[in-house]
This record gives structure tokens, sequence and C-alpha cells, in this order.
């Protein structure tokens, strides 16, 4: 196995069934190669940097029931909110105070916001903070939409694939929504010249080792600038409130992977990873992680954005997230940059 990693290390891509094997054969001497190797990218190019990215949650309307998913449309526990166009803005505002250069929008797929209102939330941002940049996470639009959103000055657009079997992608989402325009979506996107976040869950129900090996296939071929991965979680007013989580070995793992995969890449260590432990994130970035997201969502509404059960940072203010988050970079020897922090390489 480790030979195969050195062929990864090298070439940067591997078969399918190389992958494959890789995942089946995961143990911690194997954990610790791939951290290596990937630690090496990361310092190469983005040294100690982590980049942050502030997290507006500016609704949990959803019209989409995916079946692992806390705010699908057909839970009716789920207590639903929408946050007004100045209080999203507002949040942006305090970000921008804090020291965040970009701000992610992310909401359910919510009809209620059109795309005018969209872009005046962008335009907005913008007017007030021409330095941040904007991006957007409000799941699969057509393309005009997308175009607009762009012309009104987003930069950076986050849609997980999810899974890059289409077989898998059927079991987890009903039969309405289609792998296939999700995936037009993401070329949709990188066509009209946004920086694109991929990703897909960490073990989700009836996940295997290939379909594993599938996912990173794809993103060795797709190069999105950001690839989020997370494990799976269970939400209990879910169809899936039964299933076993993702575990850390495999995220972990998962992450040295990507970066070794595609070495310039940002990768986040993801709240879903901070979760399921609470060193989570410190040891996804010794994993090859660079980036992490706290949450700018007003408290009030933090607790009503649950995507999957025992979320972290529900009760903390943006300040306190922030500084809990320096402390926990800095305890592993790197550090939080005020940055809009692009992918290397990326040109507008
Ligand atoms: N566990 C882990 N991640 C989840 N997501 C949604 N539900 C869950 C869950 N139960 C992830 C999806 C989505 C992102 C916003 O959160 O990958 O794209
Ligand atoms: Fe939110 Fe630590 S990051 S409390």
């Amino acid at each position: 196995m480790k030979s195969l990693l050195g062929k990864l290390n090298r070439e940067h891509s591997l078969e399918l069934e190389e992958y494959q094997l890789l995942i089946e054969n995961i143990n911690p001497d194997l954990m610790k190669l791939a951290a290596e190797y990937a630690v090496k990218y990361q310092k190469e190019y983005y040294g100690n940097k982590v980049f942050i990215r502030g997290l507006v949650e500016f609704t949990n309307y959803c019209k989409n029931d995916c079946f692992y998913c806390g705010i699908r449309r057909d839970n009716r526990e789920c207590e639903r909110y929408r946050l007004r166009m100045d209080d999203i803005i507002s949040c942006a505002d305090e970000g921008y105070k804090l020291g965040f250069r970009t701000v992610v929008l992310q909401g359910g797929e919510d009809l209620a916001f059109k795309d005018q209102d969209i872009c005046n939330i962008i335009k907005g941002i913008k007017a007030a903070h021409p330095d941040m940049v904007v991006t957007l996470s409000i799941g699969e639009r057509d393309h005009d939409s997308y175009q607009a959103y762009f012309d009104a000055g987003a930069d950076r657009y986050l849609l997980r694939h999810e899974t890059a079997n289409p077989e898998l992608y059927a079991r987890l989402h009903p039969g309405e929504m289609s792998f296939l325009h999700r995936m037009n979506c993401l070329q949709d996107l990188k066509n009209i010249g946004y920086q694109v976040g991929a990703g897909f869950m960490v073990q989700s129900p009836g996940q295997t080792a290939r379909d594993l090996a599938m996912d990173l296939k794809f993103i060795e071929e797709f190069k999105p600038d950001m690839c989020g991965i997370g494990p799976f979680i269970s939400h209990k007013d879910t169809p899936f409130a039964k299933e076993k989580s993702g575990t850390l070995e495999m995220t972990l793992f998962l992450l040295s992977l990507l970066r070794i995969i595609y070495p310039q890449m940002l990768i986040p260590a993801t709240t879903a990873l901070g979760t399921i432990d609470p060193r989570g994130r410190e040891k996804g970035i010794l994993a090859g992680a660079n980036v992490v997201m706290p949450n700018l969502s007003p408290t009030s509404v933090r607790k009503m954005y649950t995507l999957y059960d025992n979320k972290i940072c529900t009760g903390e203010e943006a300040a306190e997230c922030i500084n809990c988050l320096k402390g926990r970079v800095s305890s592993v020897g790197y550090e939080i940059v005020e940055d809009a922090g692009d992918r290397v390489g990326f040109y507008k």
C-alpha cells in the first residue's frame, strides 16, 4: 500500500481500483504516511496559514428532501427561518470587523429568494466592503441565475456533488433529484468563472470503498478549487436517523489523499469533523486541510440550521468562535490569516 501512496505522491493520479485498495486498506501507518505527504504540499503552497470563511446560514427553508439532511422539506420538526436582507448584510459587516475577507451565504434551496434578491444581497455586501469575497452556497439553480449572481459580484460557489456514483446518489436522494443535473450545475459554475467548491460526505449510508474511490477520481479529474468533505452524521428526524456516522479516521485519511491528488486545492476542516471529535478540526489541519469556516449567523437562528445532530458552535457568538478557532489553529502550529484566501494559481 505504501508504494501505491508513493505513486500517488509522484503522479497525483491513480486508477479507480488503486484508490479503492488504499481506502480498503486504511491503517494508522498508511494514514501517517499520507498525512506526511499531504502536509508537505500544504506547507509548500500555503505555509502555516489557515484561511477563514464566515458562514451566514440565511435560510433553512428547503424545497429538497435529501434523506440525510435535517432541513429537508418533509421534516416537520424543523422550525423554519429566513433572515432579512439587512440582517444578512449586518452579519457580513460583523464578519468584516472580525477580520473575515470571505463571506459564505449558505441556505436551503429556498425559492422565496429570487435571483434579484440574491443579487441585491451580493451588491449590498460588495458596496460596503469591496475587498470582501462573496461565496454562494444555495444549491442548484439554472445557468442564467448563476450568471446573474456572478455579474452581480459573486466570486465563488460551493455545491457539493455529495457522491460521484449516480447509483448511490439515487439512494441518498428522492427520485425528483438528479445526479446529472447536479453535475451540470458544477460544470456551469466552472464555465462561468466561479471558483468552485465540490465535496462529498464520508461513509454516508450504503457508501462503499468503491464509491469513495469514485469521489477521489472525480476530484482528480474535475479539479474544483475547493473540496469540502465531512463525515456523514445522522439526524434524528430524517429517514437515516438510525444510520451509523462516518469515522474520524476515514475522513482524515481522505483529507490527506485529496491534498496529494491536488496539492493547491482549498480543503476545509469542516464543522462535521469538529462534531464527531472534539479536536477534529485541528486533526484535519494536521492531515492537510487549510481552511476553517466558522459561523457568522445570528445566534438566535443557529440551532435551527441543524443538518445533523449535535452540531457544534450553535451557542457561540461569531467573535467567540473566531477566538476559539485562533487558539485551536495555533495549538497545532498554524495561524489564521486575514485574507480572501484564493486557491494558489487561480486567476480571474
Ligand atoms: N451529515 C453530514 N453532512 C451533511 N450535510 C447535509 N446533511 C448532512 C449530514 N446528515 C452536508 C451535505 C451538504 C452540506 C451543506 O452539508 O454534504 O452539501
Ligand atoms: Fe465555535 Fe469553537 S469554533 S466555539
